[in-house]
């Protein structure tokens, strides 16, 4: 703590969230550890009944990231060499990445200045013989309006994905993300609304077959021990994590109960202010995972609020188009998608986690409608 500040608030405070469920913690992990069931097991497979249960989808697969439930659920549905998967440009790398990494290649699209989600008429304009896959991601904990995307899919006979990373419990006309039937990716990377101790995911389907697959591919493609169907890869969840995961799953109602009490409280305190808030949209479909607001003076707020002790994420700084790795699919650069790029310039995550105390929160907020520009 710095004494010469009247206040910290870090981006994010996992230590406090532990504190809490420390006892609870603690037995898990013993009980894991005394059952040496470490892979695989019946801690996953208890996770996985309670995820699927919580979210109201036939099938929860856990496996070991989010990055690997793209990659497998991608798999599942047939995309490889040759497919184009469009993906839009703001979102956090790994969606592209997983396209990539079954050999296909990520098309990308601009996004909705609002809602931040992908823009299905610039996805429109990107279509081509090739394009078999569209990813939209719930980005930020928004539950995306899929009304167009299905539409549109159905148009060119896509298959959809969803990247559901961000976006535990969100939901749409009392629809959680997950439970439409469609291979559905989540991360339990610690940050996350449901956080593991460690990387973790899960892909949730209604599909007994894609189930099927998704259990065969995590798992060196084996239905019984040394025997192998397919080629598959080491993608497993771990007991540890999923014991983990199941105590923590009993607070995920509470803990974006109290995101979106903070975040109401927020954007309404923001509503005059030098930032546009984040849209506070009706109950439910939004978890804020991340509360990010706009301004044209970011770096600027950003220094300041840094210098007031209050810590601050832009998500993503880099749309995907111009990142180094993906200079190869020769994009014309600045231009290619303008939205997503004045949103790399302008957006801002304030901190938002559950444990936030209301002191931090006007705090935070206090600093930013002091902020002069
Ligand atoms: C939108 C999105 N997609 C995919 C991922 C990848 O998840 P993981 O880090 O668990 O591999 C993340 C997590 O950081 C994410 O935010």
């Amino acid at each position: 703590m710095n004494p010469t500040l009247a206040l910290e608030v870090p981006f994010l405070d996992l230590k406090v969230q532990y504190r809490a469920l420390a006892p609870e913690i603690t037995r898990a992990v013993a009980d894991v550890l005394e059952s040496a069931q470490l892979v695989g097991g019946p801690f996953v497979e208890n996770f996985e009944q309670e995820f699927a249960s919580y979210i109201g989808a036939r099938y929860t697969i856990g496996v070991s990231s989010g990055t690997s439930a793209l990659e497998l659920a991608l798999r599942v549905a047939g995309i490889g060499p040759g497919d184009e998967v469009l993906v839009p440009a703001n979102t956090f790398f790994a969606t592209a990445e997983a396209v990539s990494n079954v050999g296909a290649r990520p098309v990308f699209t601009d996004v909705d200045p609002t809602s931040f989600h992908l823009d299905v008429s610039s996805a429109e304009r990107m279509i081509t013989s090739r394009t078999r896959a569209i990813i939209p991601v719930h980005l930020y904990g928004r539950a995306m309006d899929l009304r167009q995307v299905l539409e549109f899919a159905a148009a060119y006979r896509l298959q959809i994905i969803e990247d559901a990373a961000q976006a535990h419990g969100s939901a749409r006309n009392g629809t959680k993300v997950g439970a439409s039937g469609r291979l559905t990716c989540f991360s339990f990377y610690p940050g996350k609304n449901l956080g593991a101790y460690g990387d973790a995911g899960a892909v949730t389907t209604n599909d007994a077959e894609e189930a099927r697959n998704l259990r065969l591919l995590r798992d060196h493609g084996s239905p019984a021990k040394y025997q192998h169907s397919v080629i598959g890869t080491n993608a497993r969840l771990d007991g540890l994590q999923a014991a983990i995961l199941s105590i923590k799953l009993c607070q995920l109602d509470q803990w974006n109960h109290l995101r979106r009490e903070h975040a109401k409280l927020m954007a309404s305190a923001l509503a005059d202010s030098p930032v546009t808030p984040p849209e506070v949209t009706t109950a439910g479909e939004h978890v804020f995972h991340l509360f990010v607001v706009r301004t044209p003076q970011r770096n600027a707020l950003r220094n300041y609020l840094r210098a007031n002790g209050i810590g601050t994420g832009i998500h993503y700084p880099v749309p995907l188009h111009l990142t180094e790795a993906y200079q190869q699919l020769g994009y014309p650069g600045h231009g290619a998608f303008p939205i997503a790029e004045q949103l790399a310039d302008e957006i801002l995550s304030l901190p938002m986690y559950a444990e936030l105390t209301d002191e931090q929160i006007e705090y935070t907020i206090d600093a930013v409608l002091n902020f002069a520009g």
